[in-house]
């Protein structure tokens, strides 16, 4: 383990079948106003939200509603949110949904008390929260697996107007205070979201173990991670209510971006860089965008890091590196991988997430360029990889 390193996670988990039954034990933690956020409807149809709200009021909490949260949360949102937890002088936010709402309440609860304006702040200048900042509590109860948000300070932003979608990674006074983890809750999920969650899922650790060369525990780490994802992926696209594979997966994609397989390593990023400039243009799905732009970036940078592509492909997709050279193996590893891809059926171009030709420009645009991987990508490379991904 190279380097030095901080790692402090003070998210309490609570997870299982029965977990919800745990926030019981945390409401009376926090003072009488929640702010409870969630999406556009799914855990009122699927009945989350009567649950959660009877044990808000078991626990003698005043709701201030705050629902409506789009998938990719914009700027306005973020805004409109400020004001409810100013005007209802909110102790919690609760964000109740998939990590779109988990993202919006962490947006939140460091922007209501903020003097100055959070998108500039935060997203453009990434400045940190200030020490004399009022920052909300927030606990999160999932429902969809994916992001990692239930676990970790990121909160991701579209700006439309700017074609911007940025994240900010805040320290760990702004990760949830607590995450109740139901796989149950997932089962109403879509299949393309439950996909797109399984792809956001594998590339978190991708962009995490595609970079540095020492020997490295998170590595090791990280291999078990994605083997466990694509046997339980597997089983879940066949059985999308087969427990045991989506308790792995829930667990996996929270411990696949909670901060620590990040441990001792530089980190990429590079492909949610391209996938968020797909997402700032056409709004697309998370997951659906990082899949589309992928094989295409992979591609192109695999001769630059062989040697850990190699490994990929041997410890991850179980290539036989027999009599082959070490780019034959990292290629079938990444061939693996797009099969893999084919199956659980995730958008593989651009142009089915509504790109044209004419956008490919801005969309270079809107592509910041991370350092941490094998290559810095030029303007033209990220060009030569949008156009490979049409
Ligand atoms: O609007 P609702 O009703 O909530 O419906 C959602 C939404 O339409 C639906 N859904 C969620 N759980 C469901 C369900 N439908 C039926 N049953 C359920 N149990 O699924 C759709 C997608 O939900 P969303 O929360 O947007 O998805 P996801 O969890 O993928 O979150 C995406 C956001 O997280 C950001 C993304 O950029 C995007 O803005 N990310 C956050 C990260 C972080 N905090 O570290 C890292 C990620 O890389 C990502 O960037
Ligand atoms: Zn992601």
């Amino acid at each position: 383990m190279l380097g030095n390193f901080v790692f402090s996670n003070p998210t309490k988990l609570y997870f299982g079948e029965d977990s919800l039954k745990y926030l019981n034990e945390e409401l009376p933690k926090y003072g009488k106003n929640v702010q409870l956020v969630y999406g556009r409807g799914s855990i009122r149809k699927n009945g989350i939200y009567h649950k959660v709200a009877a044990i808000l009021k078991a626990n003698g909490k005043n709701i201030v509603e705050d629902g409506g949260v789009m998938p990719n949360p914009t700027v306005e949102k973020l805004y409109q949110g400020c004001r409810i937890a100013k005007e209802g002088n909110v102790d919690l936010i609760l964000a109740v949904g998939g990590g779109s709402c988990c993202d919006y309440a962490k947006a939140v609860s460091v922007s209501a008390h903020c003097k100055e304006d959070p998108w500039k702040k935060y997203y453009l200048d990434f400045e940190d929260v200030d020490p004399d900042t009022k920052i909300i509590p927030v606990g999160c109860v999932l429902t969809m697996a994916g992001t990692g948000s239930e676990m970790n300070g990121g909160a991701v932003i579209t700006n439309h107007g700017s074609r911007l979608k940025i994240g900010h990674v805040f320290g760990d006074r702004v990760f949830p205070k607590f995450s109740i983890l139901n796989p149950v809750f997932t089962y109403s999920l879509p299949r393309y979201q439950m996909a797109a969650g399984f792809y956001d899922i594998l590339n978190h650790i991708c962009e995490q173990y595609f970079s540095g060369e020492d020997d490295n525990t998170s590595d090791y780490l990280m291999e078990g991670l994605m083997r466990s994802l694509i046997h339980s992926s597997l089983i879940a696209i066949k059985n999308p209510e087969d427990y045991e594979a989506r308790s792995n997966i829930m667990w996996t994609a929270t411990w696949a971006l909670n901060t620590l397989v990040a441990m001792g390593k530089s980190t990429d990023w590079m492909v949610h860089m391209l996938g968020q400039a797909v997402g700032a243009h056409t709004d697309a799905t998370h997951g659906m965008t990082l899949s589309a732009v992928s094989l295409a970036y992979y591609r192109h940078i695999m001769p630059y890091g062989l040697e850990k592509f190699k490994r990929f492909a041997v410890n991850v997709w179980n290539v036989d590196p027999d009599g082959k050279t070490a780019r034959e193996v990292a290629e079938e590893g990444l061939l693996a991988m797009e099969h893999w891809m084919e199956e659980i059926g995730v958008v593989m171009n651009i142009r089915e997430l509504g790109v044209t030709e004419e956008m490919l420009a801005g969309l270079v645009e809107s592509t910041l360029i991370m350092e941490g991987g094998y290559k810095v990508l030029t303007q033209e490379e990220i060009l030569g990889i949008f156009k490979e991904s049409m």
